[in-house]
């Protein structure tokens, strides 16, 4: 088998050129870089060789009908719990294609505000009232669309308060001690953060955490990279930049706690499902997200007053407004009304679940994007990956057509209410988790399928290597002309490195239970025109004219998928690469050592963790080579013994239990980041113990993180 040294990303310094706002649910521009060997870039075969099976897949991916798919998808109202008829079409399409298809209903918690609104009172009494719908653009025909709902962070708080209120930069507990440190007032004012750096609901409760009475979240220029009005771009609709009137929403629910429905965590939701208290999973207080266009007078209204940006000194605090000196304030007599009422209740939400059998039934692959959207669009997120979706589904159906059958069952699921915190895709799981977990070789997962032109992904060691290896087999979009395959586009973007998985899409409740994952998009770099992300401008229009123009990125991005689902599920042997997956957790060892030696427990001993990676990684090799002896032989019971362990060895990861204070987390490997909620940690319950500064649980999660390391070795190993 080729093998490729893969480097990782990890936990390290919050530095990332990238700076744009995306949020826990789209990790890319948000991971932490870290040191680590760079992945060599390969010479690619040009044009690439396929076999007859991989060009049917690829040659029937067709622009126009992703177009047509993207165009329904995107005209009508989908936010969780609202569209049944949407979910019953894409389960007719599936069935055209070829797949059984049903849909599964779950009852969640769901919030929507009753009542918003947000009025800055100037010391001289004059006012300046936000608006928190987007300007409707004669260019864009769904910025019209009926029934919009204003601009809402779900799960938020409710509350009429009017305070005086305080910019604090990125919203950060560094950004939050440094004010305290120059005396200013926090408690019962409201705070002002700029979206970025982490995660939005995680800038709610640390305000929340310093006894502030509400939360505003604003969009900033200074994430737009090159692309912006005060660089000289024009806004869309005339241009590539960002609208002005553009609002970013979100869940503001702390994401690196739970994962799904907030009444059932831990639990399927069904009718009679018991249901506990929403409190401890979602902030109290209200937050509101603002534009660029209403964030100005707010901003401006405290210039000269407060600590400045230069005596703050903080990453991202200084944002990218001419004429905006970004002093933190209060100012006197300035304040801010925000009533913000919001309500909740129980509803349903629809997956959609398509199955192809395969002929062998106890390995199965599961491949999913959500369909839900904050708004009527949803374009790139997420039905660029919804649309990719269908068009795989016939691709597959020719196959089907040619009396095809896959060797493993192929899932696809189209997970409803994703945006309030995951819920679809965790109830699903919940609800099937003993099949799932004895079952499941994969799950592969696509959020944002296209949003700009950069492919990347994220995800488990062993699957790394593969899903490399398939974008080379894929033509790249003419107009990047130095970049003819994927694969090339792909390495200029990430040079090579691959994440780990936080929490950031419906892969979260897979990973967390022990199934190995990866999760695929494409998005827009610092020079590409400005996504829009969950604003009403992520638009069919705005796909069509600037994201994605033709759609020849979701043709490349589907062709992808398919070639990475069809050898996930028809292969003889699973393809992995498990002396990679111990790369992998040799580099992650690397980092926990680096966070313990600038902890305040340097003598914290992990080489229990190491011991169980040396022991790990003599199982890799060794299964390794025993897989390439059976593949060349053929010998049918060996590679049945080779797949099943394959499928199962990751589950080792998650059989010590969950985590404390995080139950449903239960992958010792990564986890989401505590304060930062975007990006994963790594050996994230020894992390968490030494954050909170308690010595006795990190020494036992290093204890429990190993033996979870011993049981995925033990897995792997093959008798002599
Ligand atoms: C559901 O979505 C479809 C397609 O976008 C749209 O035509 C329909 O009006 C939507 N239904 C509702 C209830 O909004
Ligand atoms: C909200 O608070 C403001 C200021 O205290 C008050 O004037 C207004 O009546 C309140 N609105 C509601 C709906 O309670
Ligand atoms: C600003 O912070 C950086 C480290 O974050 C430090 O090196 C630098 O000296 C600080 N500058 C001032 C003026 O305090
Ligand atoms: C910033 O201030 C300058 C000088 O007063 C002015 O010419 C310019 O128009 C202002 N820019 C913006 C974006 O307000
Ligand atoms: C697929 O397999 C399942 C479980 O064995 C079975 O219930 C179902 O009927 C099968 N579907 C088809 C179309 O054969
Ligand atoms: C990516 O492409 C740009 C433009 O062709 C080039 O300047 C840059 O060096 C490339 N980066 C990598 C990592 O390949
Ligand atoms: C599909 O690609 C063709 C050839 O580049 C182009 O002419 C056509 O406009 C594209 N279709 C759509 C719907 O974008
Ligand atoms: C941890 O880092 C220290 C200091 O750099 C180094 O001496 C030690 O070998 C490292 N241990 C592991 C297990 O990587
Ligand atoms: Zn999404």
């Amino acid at each position: 088998m080729p093998r490729l040294t893969i480097s990782v990303l990890l936990l390290g310094a919050l530095a990332y050129a990238c700076q744009r706002d995306w949020d826990a649910l789209h990790r890319r521009p948000h991971q932490h870089r870290a040191r680590n060997t760079h992945a060599k870039r390969a010479e690619v075969e040009y044009p690439p060789s396929l076999s007859e099976t991989e060009s049917i897949l690829v040659n029937s991916f067709d622009n126009k009908s992703i177009s047509d798919w993207s165009y329904y998808y995107t005209h009508g109202d989908h936010l969780g719990s609202h569209n049944k008829t949407m979910a019953e079409w894409t389960a007719d399409k599936w069935r055209d294609a070829g797949f059984d298809a049903h849909l599964a209903e779950y009852p969640i918690w769901v919030t929507y505000p009753e009542h918003s609104s947000l009025t800055l009172i100037r010391p001289d009494g004059s006012t300046h009232e936000a608006n928190l719908v987007e300007d409707v653009l004669e260019e864009d025909d769904t910025s019209s669309y009926p029934n919009v709902i204003p601009a809402f962070h779900a799960m938020s708080g409710s509350g009429n308060v009017t305070a005086e209120y305080v910019y604090v930069g990125r919203g950060t507990q560094a950004d939050f001690q440094v004010l305290k440190d120059a005396g200013i007032e926090l408690e019962g004012k409201i705070a002002m953060a700029n979206y970025g750096a982490i995660y939005r609901g995680t800038k709610v409760k640390n305000a929340q955490d310093n006894g502030m009475a509400g939360c505003i979240i604003f969009t900033d220029p200074l994430d737009d990279g090159e692309v912006t009005v005060e660089n000289g771009y024009a806004a869309y609709p005339d241009g590539p930049a960002r609208n002005p009137s553009s609002i970013q929403r979100g869940s503001v629910r702390f994401s690196s706690l739970y994962s799904g429905d907030p009444t059932t965590v831990g639990w399927a939701s069904a009718p009679d499902s018991a249901r506990g208290d929403v409190a401890p999973y979602n902030p109290s207080i209200p937050s509101i997200p603002l534009s660029m266009k209403d964030a100005l007078p707010l901003l401006a209204a405290l210039q000269g007053h407060g600590v400045t940006a230069k005596e703050a000194n903080r990453s991202g605090w200084e944002g990218a407004f001419a004429n905006i000196t970004y002093d933190s304030g209060p100012a006197p007599g300035a304040v801010v009304n925000m009533n913000h009422i919001m309500n909740g209740w129980v509803a349903p939400v629809w997956d959609v679940i398509g199955v192809i059998n395969g002929t062998s039934p106890d390995e199965v692959v599961v491949v999913g994007n959500h369909r839900d959207a904050w708004v009527i669009g949803g374009a790139a997120d997420p039905n660029s990956g919804s649309a990719i979706m269908i068009e795989l589904a016939y691709a597959f159906g020719k196959l089907l057509d040619n009396g095809w059958k896959p060797r493993r069952t192929i899932v696809l699921g189209s997970w409803d209410a994703e945006e309030f915190g995951l819920q679809g895709s965790t109830e699903w799981v919940e609800s099937h988790l003993p099949w799932l977990t004895s079952v499941t070789v994969a799950y592969v997962n696509i959020d944002v399928g296209t949003s700009g032109p950069r492919p990347d992904f994220s995800g488990s060691g062993e699957i790394q290597a593969f899903v490399i290896e398939q974008m080379k087999k894929v033509l790249f979009p003419e107009a990047w002309g130095d970049f003819p395959t994927l694969y090339d586009m792909w390495y200029n973007t990430t040079e090579g490195e691959v994440a780990p998985l936080g929490s950031g899409s419906d892969y979260a409740s897979f990973y967390q239970n022990g199934i190995g994952c990866i999760d695929i998009g494409a998005s827009n770099g610092p020079t590409d025109p400005v996504y829009h992300y969950h604003s009403n401008y992520d638009s069919y229009h705005w796909m069509s004219t600037f994201g994605d123009p033709g759609f020849k990125v979701h043709a490349a991005m589907g062709q992808w998928l398919s070639l990475i689902v069809y050898h996930m599920a028809d292969d003889v042997l699973i393809p992995w690469d498990l002396p990679n997956a111990a790369t992998v957790l040799q580099a992650y060892v690397a980092e926990l050592n680096d966070t313990v030696v600038e902890s305040d427990f340097p003598d914290l001993d992990i080489s229990p963790i190491v011991d169980a990676i040396d022991e790990f990684t003599k199982q890799a090799e060794n299964i390794a080579k025993v897989a390439e002896q059976a593949h060349a032989f053929g010998d049918q019971i060996l590679l049945a013994v080779v797949n099943a362990k394959y499928r199962d060895f990751p589950r080792g990861y998650a059989s010590v239990g969950g985590m404390p204070g995080r139950e449903t987390f239960r992958n010792v490997i990564s986890a989401p980041g505590i304060d930062n909620g975007y990006g994963a940690d790594v050996f994230p319950a020894v992390t968490d113990s030494i954050n909170k500064g308690d010595q006795e649980a990190a020494e036992e999660w290093v204890g429990k993180s190993s033996k979870a390391i011993l049981r995925a070795a033990e897995v792997l190993e093959v008798g002599a």
